[in-house]
């Protein structure tokens, strides 16, 4: 048995509303999946990170503590999410070292973000590099990997597979700019290199799509390895 790390991102279940219903429908498919048996999952500060921050920006507050804004989005994102569970966590780790910890314990660990500076895809590839995930599945709004970003680019292509260098290099040129939406940061995407951790960019709002992907290994979206 082997566990499987799983990226939530705030855009899927924070939006206007908090999507209460897709997070049960998460919590349902998990709960049938006996290919894996320890599952991580990180979950994004969505609506809510991004309101504290774009509105306190304007009043100059420093990074440091946007960031840190953000992270208790995500935790309070997260604390939302163990409710639709059973066997998780009732406390949201702040490190990885305790969400590595709790995973003995129980067989869904659920956290948001760990420290200023980076996002919550870094925290979801260190805690699958930590419990010896080899998979990542990541769970977003759009259905893969883009040349650009396809919400406002129609001329956006799909990548169906991307290698660690390719998916790098694509983050470092679609970060530059304002107001860029990154697919993956930087940090995570070395991490995921030097681990070899196979990462599946899907549209989080399909199960079908994490069942494929949790029997078959393959998904509708991009694969990065
Ligand atoms: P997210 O991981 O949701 O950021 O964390 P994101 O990727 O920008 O958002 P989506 O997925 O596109 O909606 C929200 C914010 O919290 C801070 C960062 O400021 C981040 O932008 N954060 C999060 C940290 O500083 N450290 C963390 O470990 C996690």
């Amino acid at each position: 048995m082997s566990s499987i790390v799983i990226s939530i991102g705030g855009s899927i279940i924070s939006g206007e509303k908090l999507n209460l219903e897709l997070m049960k429908k998460i919590s349902k498919t998990l709960a049938i999946i006996d290919s894996y048996d320890k599952f991580g999952i990180v979950v994004g500060g969505g609506k809510l990170a991004r309101t504290y921050i774009s509105d306190l920006r304007e009043y100059n507050i420093n990074d440091n503590i946007l960031d840190e804004i953000g992270i208790n989005a995500t935790r309070i994102n997260a604390l939302a999410m163990t409710t639709f569970f059973d066997n998780v966590n009732s406390k949201i780790p702040t490190n990885i070292n305790d969400a590595a910890e709790l995973s003995h314990n129980y067989r869904y660990v659920i956290m948001g973000g760990t420290e200023p500076g980076h996002t919550t895809d870094t925290v979801s590839v260190l805690f699958a590099e930590r419990i010896g995930a080899e998979i990542l599945i990541n769970a977003t709004s759009v259905d893969g990997v883009y040349s650009s970003d396809p919400k406002k680019d129609k001329n956006a292509v799909k990548y169906d597979k991307l290698t660690y260098d390719e998916a790098i290099e694509l983050s470092i040129k679609n970060s530059t700019g304002a107001g860029s939406n990154v697919f993956m940061d930087l940090t995570s995407l070395t991490i995921a290199k030097r681990s070899k951790i196979k990462i599946f960019v899907i549209n989080g709002n399909y199960m079908d799509q994490y069942k494929n992907i949790m029997y078959n290994g393959k998904c509708n979206g991009t694969v990065i390895s």
